[in-house]
């Protein structure tokens, strides 16, 4: 089977494109990724040698690129996670996210239904979303699969968009598609723009902290890992033209989160206790800031029998034990050094 993994480069597509490559010698897996400033190829650099992976430098905003490598690999199935994933930048340049997220969203939907338009129940279309498209919640309640969509920040806006593409495609033309609508994602590869990296970057170097608002916020925390594990069910188990939550039921306010991981750091860094925690600055809010999101994944445990594999304690404990080994990684990124890595390691081949 011949699979292309968009946006493979990036925090979840690195793992899920080493958990395919790995796990499944006899694919042949394709990552298509751009290298926006979230590609980092050195994410993959343990298995970039291996036979059954091949790197492909490309947008997916570029219909004629995508015609030819759709013409040349003749690929069985696409797991689509190329995006722009920052809120934040979304709110500073809604547009990038409309021609990424949506524009390039459809452009993969076209160019997979020209291809498999003969054949087009042997072949898969699954599309990676987001929980943000159900907006906000407040104090109680959990999104579902049914929950109606109420997107607030133009990111939200434009993975519903492409959501609602992925459905219509299905509806209209019986293209085969699988979506899964994920929560707040942690651990390694992790871009130093989102809270638990930055947060892990600055207290190592003892920089203030920022928190939004009051940190009265509710994001819900999965492990990437877990993430991944569960793409793979859903890919390889999940039933056609369905939708599938997918949420580690650990609710954090974000000081809590920030404070747990204050304390962690300390002890990791040899600290005294309450230290860390001396650089939580309290910041302007993010513009129209979602209060609370928490997600009902019990469709997905009970049909395809998928669990979080570590607590919130365990995988923060990961997490920063990954970023303080791997200090050349975050110190590329945050230099920007990581963009010589495919001029290096790839352009001569
Ligand atoms: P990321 O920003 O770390 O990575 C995105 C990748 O897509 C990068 O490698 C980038 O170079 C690539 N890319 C961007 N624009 C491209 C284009 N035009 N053509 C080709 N490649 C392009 O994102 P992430 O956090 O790994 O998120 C991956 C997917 O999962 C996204 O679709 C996101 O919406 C979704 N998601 C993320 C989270 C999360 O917590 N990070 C949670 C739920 C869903
Ligand atoms: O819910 C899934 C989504 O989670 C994904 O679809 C997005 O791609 C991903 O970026 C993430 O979105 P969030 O906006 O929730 O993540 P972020 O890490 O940016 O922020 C998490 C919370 O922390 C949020 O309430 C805002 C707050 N925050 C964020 C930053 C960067 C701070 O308080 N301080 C910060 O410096």
């Amino acid at each position: 089977m011949k699979v292309l993994i968009t946006g493979g480069a990036g925090f979840i597509g690195s793992h899920v494109v080493r958990l395919f490559v790995t796990k499944y010698p006899e694919y042949q897996i394709f990552n298509l990724d751009n290298l926006t400033y979230a590609g980092n190829l050195a994410n993959l650099s343990d298995i970039e040698e291996r036979e059954n992976y091949t790197f492909l430098k490309g947008d997916i905003v570029d219909p004629a690129y995508l015609e030819g490598i759709f013409e040349e690999h003749k690929f069985d199935s696409v797991i689509h996670l190329a995006a722009e994933s920052h809120v934040d930048r979304s709110i500073a340049d809604p547009l990038a996210f409309v021609y990424t997220n949506v524009i390039g969203t459809v452009n993969l939907l076209n160019t997979a239904r020209k291809h498999w338009k003969t054949n087009l129940q042997d072949h898969l279309f699954y599309h990676v979303s987001t929980d943000e498209v159900y907006g906000s919640l407040g104090e109680e309640g959990l999104f579902t699969e049914e929950t109606a969509y109420d997107p607030r920040s133009p990111y939200s806006a434009s993975k519903a968009s492409s959501d609602h593409f992925v459905r219509a495609y299905y509806h209209t033309y019986g293209l085969p598609v699988k979506l899964s609508n994920c929560s707040n994602n942690y651990g390694p590869n992790h871009f130093p723009e989102k809270l638990i990296p930055l947060a892990i970057y600055n207290i190592q170097n003892e920089r203030p902290v920022p928190v939004y608002g009051k940190g009265e916020n509710v994001r819900d925390w999965l492990y990437v890992l877990d993430h991944a594990r569960a793409i793979d069910d859903i890919f390889h188990k999940g039933n056609i033209g369905e939708t599938y939550n997918i949420g580690g039921v650990n609710e954090w306010r974000n000081i809590d989160l920030i404070e747990l991981l204050c304390d962690q750091m300390d002890e990791k860094l040899g600290r005294p206790t309450g230290e860390s925690r001396k650089l939580i600055t309290f910041v302007k809010d993010r513009a129209g800031h979602d209060l609370r999101y928490a997600i009902d994944s019990s469709k997905l445990m009970n049909e395809l029998g998928w669990a979080p594999s570590v607590t919130f304690e365990q995988g923060l404990s990961k997490t920063v034990d990954w970023y303080l080994e791997n200090t050349e990684w975050l110190n590329n990124v945050t230099s920007g050094n990581y963009k010589a890595y495919y001029e290096q390691q790839y352009t001569h081949r």
